[in-house]
């Protein structure tokens, strides 16, 4: 774990980058999470619209919002003081006419205190990109297995397996980069692929089942404590059962209600002497 107790900033980033090393990167959505995240020495907190799944219930990215993403980055950023709190730009926004882009930016960063935005595509955001980082927004962008276009992608799939498509994926990263981006998420593509875009590349790639030798690694909160999600990716190491602690205490609490066990004696105030015999209560009846 990183000692560093400095504020986490695109410098620190470049700087870990040339050193080799590693970042450590996970996604929250709420004070509490974010607050443990940052105790946990995570540098970089993504409010990442996974938020829709893990938090919101729906079945996919799509119908998150704007107003959901700041709303949720206004609890995470008052439970953090160090770390780098990034904040995922939602379905389409990034595809937006760039006055739309910049003052969604501006929101997530004026009202919510976010660091900068993360946004998912290529080229065909790169506009948008040079926009938001010549208007002093930073981007991390976010490449291979990007969930908005889930439906256009046909499913979760891996990215990046053939030469044409790993190609794509190579140039557009490198491109990203020119276009002002301080970082790179890389979603869902074979090792190898990772290996070289992260090794072209200057600044620091961030992995999610993008293999071992990224500049650094993300995981979804939820996913690495097992809370709620009944299906798992593969690419995930869960470090606790956190859900089921959960459920069980939860299932105690009920138990104890419904047979009279809670509260005992010490959860309980009393009123006085006097105010029981006025009122014809003694204790415990
Ligand atoms: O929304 C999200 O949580 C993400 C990460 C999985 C990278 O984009």
């Amino acid at each position: 774990m990183s000692m560093q107790r400095k504020k986490v900033t695109t410098r620190t980033l470049q700087k870990w980058k040339l050193a080799k090393e590693p970042i450590a990167m996970i996604t929250a959505y709420d004070f509490p999470s974010a607050k443990m995240a940052e105790q946990a020495g995570a540098d970089i907190i993504l409010v990442g619209d996974s938020l829709g799944m893990v938090v919101l219930g729906y079945d996919s990215t799509i119908p998150v919002t704007l107003d959901d993403m700041i709303h949720h980055t206004k609890a995470v950023t008052r439970g953090v003081s160090r770390a780098m709190v990034i904040t995922d730009l939602p379905f389409m926004v990034a595809h937006l006419s760039k006055d739309e882009v910049l003052r969604a930016g501006a929101r997530i960063m004026q009202e919510a205190r976010a660091y900068g935005v993360k946004l998912e595509g290529g080229s065909e955001v790169l506009e948008n990109v040079k926009a938001l980082t010549t208007a002093g927004i930073p981007v991390m962008a976010h490449l291979g297995l990007t969930p908005q276009s889930v439906n256009q992608l046909g499913g979760y799939l891996i990215q990046g397996k053939d030469a044409k498509s790993a190609e794509r994926i190579l140039t557009e990263a490198k491109r990203l980069e020119e276009a002002g981006a301080f970082a790179l998420v890389l979603e869902c593509v074979p090792e190898e692929l990772a290996r070289v875009i992260t090794e072209s590349l200057d600044i620091p790639v961030i992995g999610i089942g993008a293999g071992r030798f990224c500049d650094g690694q993300v995981l979804v909160f939820h996913d690495i404590l097992q809370m709620g999600g009944e299906r798992i990716p593969s690419f995930v190491k869960t470090y606790a059962q956190v859900g089921k602690t959960m459920v069980d205490a939860i299932q105690a609490y009920v138990q104890d209600v419904k047979q009279r066990r809670f509260p005992e004696e010490k959860h309980v105030t009393h009123w006085s002497e006097t105010m029981s015999v006025v009122y014809g209560v003694s204790e415990g009846k």
